[in-house]
């Protein structure tokens, strides 16, 4: 890979964001609201605004803080599965957001149109070269993949594999990548393979900006990536959402309720449909126990393997320097092609 690829996918991503750094600041439930993403937008990435937890007015008055705080770019996070997307779409478009991130499932044709219609740039999650094909044909105007590496709801499929599988087919629109990456190294060869950018969710916790828990940054210096494990499922009878979390007591305390309640169900003491409903309610609320209110035993302690590689809680300036810094020495000092 000679630096005019690198500097061509890095430039792309940069254009397309509208930033100085092809960086963005994957959504996070609870945490990525205005302090955050203005953060990380006024150094040079793309913050983006996590709606999941938001009614559509709290979206509302957080996109006009983070516009309070910077003129830079920054983008809204839609969750499709989310029962009030109706609403929260509705906000995205009145606000006219510049760019929307569309997670959680297949965006359905409807969603997609009215963004595009309001000329909002649309960047849906794609979790396989053929889904990913069928959102470019849709309109997607570009793609995100996320390896199994990341944190909180993660596909099946490693980022090492999906870079493979899709950046090599996929060059109608630019595609970042996710999941696993935590330091300048790492980006600078996701570019070289042909990314336009990198997104990163579990390093940006551990930001000064970041308004999560004390004790939920300190559960993040404290872990290994071994620690960063995904929701086990004991039996397909009772399908379990995987999300990859640090292990606590409230881990402990699920796989339970699961191994009691796949007892329940199969002697027949228990309908199935009650079941699923009993272990659905379990994580209600339990990011923002943990990142907020800093119950780190019991609350859900959503994060990503790179959990490994981070040692210190930083300006978020410094981390989005330290992200960009090899990408920026390889393009200031491309070594020599072959011949
Ligand atoms: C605490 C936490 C909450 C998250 N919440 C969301 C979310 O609401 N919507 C979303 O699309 N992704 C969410 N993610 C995924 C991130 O946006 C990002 O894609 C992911 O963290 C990248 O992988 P990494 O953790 O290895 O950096 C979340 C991740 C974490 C760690």
């Amino acid at each position: 890979m000679t630096a005019d690829r690198l500097s061509q996918s890095w430039d792309r991503g940069k254009e397309f964001l509208g930033t100085r750094y092809a960086i963005l600041g994957g959504a996070m439930a609870w945490l990525s609201e205005h302090n955050l993403v203005a953060a990380i937008s006024e150094a040079g990435g793309f913050g983006v605004l996590a709606s999941g937890n938001m009614s559509a007015e709290s979206l509302r008055a957080e996109i006009r803080k983070v516009r309070e705080k910077t003129p830079k770019p920054f983008g809204v996070n839609l969750i499709v599965l989310n029962p009030a997307l109706p609403q929260l779409l509705k906000v995205v478009l009145e606000e006219q957001v510049s760019h929307c991130v569309l997670a959680g499932g297949f965006p359905d044709q409807d969603t997609m149109g009215q963004l595009k219609a309001a000329g909002i740039r649309v960047i849906p999650f794609a979790p396989s070269l053929a889904l990913g094909k069928r959102l470019v044909s849709r309109g997607a105007d570009a793609l995100i993949i996320e390896g199994h590496e990341a944190g909180g709801h993660v596909g099946p499929v490693a980022t090492g594999v999906l870079i493979q599988e899709i950046l090599p087919h996929i060059t109608e629109v630019p595609v970042f990548v996710a999941g696993g990456i935590a330091n300048g190294a790492m980006v600078a060869s996701m570019v070289a393979m042909g990314a336009a950018g990198c997104q990163l969710g579990t390093r940006f916790v551990c930001t000064e900006e970041c308004v999560a828990h004390e004790k939920f940054k300190k559960a993040f210096l404290r872990a290994q990536a071994r620690d960063a494990a995904v929701t086990v499922q004991f039996d397909p009878i009772l399908p379990v959402i995987p999300v990859r979390a640090l292990v606590n007591k409230g881990t402990e305390a699920f796989n339970q309720l699961q191994l009691q309640l796949v007892q329940e169900v199969k002697s027949g003491q228990k309908e199935r449909k009650a079941a699923l409903l009993e272990l659905e309610h379990f994580w209600v609320g339990a990011l923002r126990r943990a990142a907020i209110d800093g119950d780190v035993e019991q609350g859900s302690l959503m994060a990503g393997q790179s959990v490994g590689l981070v040692n210190n809680i930083q300006p978020v300036r410094q981390v989005v320097q330290e992200l960009v810094a090899e990408v920026e020495a390889r393009l200031a000092n491309p070594s020599p092609g072959p011949g």
